[in-house]
């Protein structure tokens, strides 16, 4: 099974930024973990801060992989460009997010690309990876 995730803007910062909020760990290590702990997952990981290099990673895996992981940042309450993208792959997208977003700031309650998304997870710090993982695995298995 192949799965690729993608990390939008900030998320470059994983373990230095605003630890309270989005832990101490930075991704690359958790990374690591995740992969020991599904050896039969084939992962692919892609950050950027740039929203169209985000659409294009979409496009290119959003065909051929099993899922995509996908945490927008940022863009998740602004991007109605990654929203289309989304909606034109064949892939199934699961949005997730470290932080729980409906007991943040108002502006962070809407999503404009859950819409497109096959599910959303939130709120469980870096194990929403994880979860998701399960979440398209039982998607493969036709659980869901
Ligand atoms: C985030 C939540 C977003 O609101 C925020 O802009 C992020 C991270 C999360 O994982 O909790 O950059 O997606």
């Amino acid at each position: 099974m192949k799965l690729q995730i993608i990390n939008g803007p900030n998320l470059n910062l994983l373990g230095a930024r605003e630890p309270e909020v989005y832990g101490s760990s930075s991704f690359e290590d958790y990374l690591q973990e995740l992969t020991q702990h599904f050896p039969e997952v084939e992962f692919y990981y892609f950050q950027s801060n740039v929203e169209g290099e985000i659409i294009n990673k979409i496009h290119e895996t959003g065909f051929s992989f099993d899922g995509i992981i996908l945490n927008a940042g940022a863009y998740t309450h602004t991007s109605i460009a990654i929203h289309d993208a989304i909606k034109g792959v064949k892939t199934p997208v699961i949005e997730v997010h470290i932080s729980n977003v409906h007991a943040r700031e108002t502006f962070r309650h809407h999503s404009l690309i859950a819409g497109a998304c096959k599910g959303v997870i939130a709120g469980f710090g870096l194990d929403s990876y994880r979860l998701a993982v399960e979440a398209i695995k039982s998607l493969n298995n036709n659980y869901a």
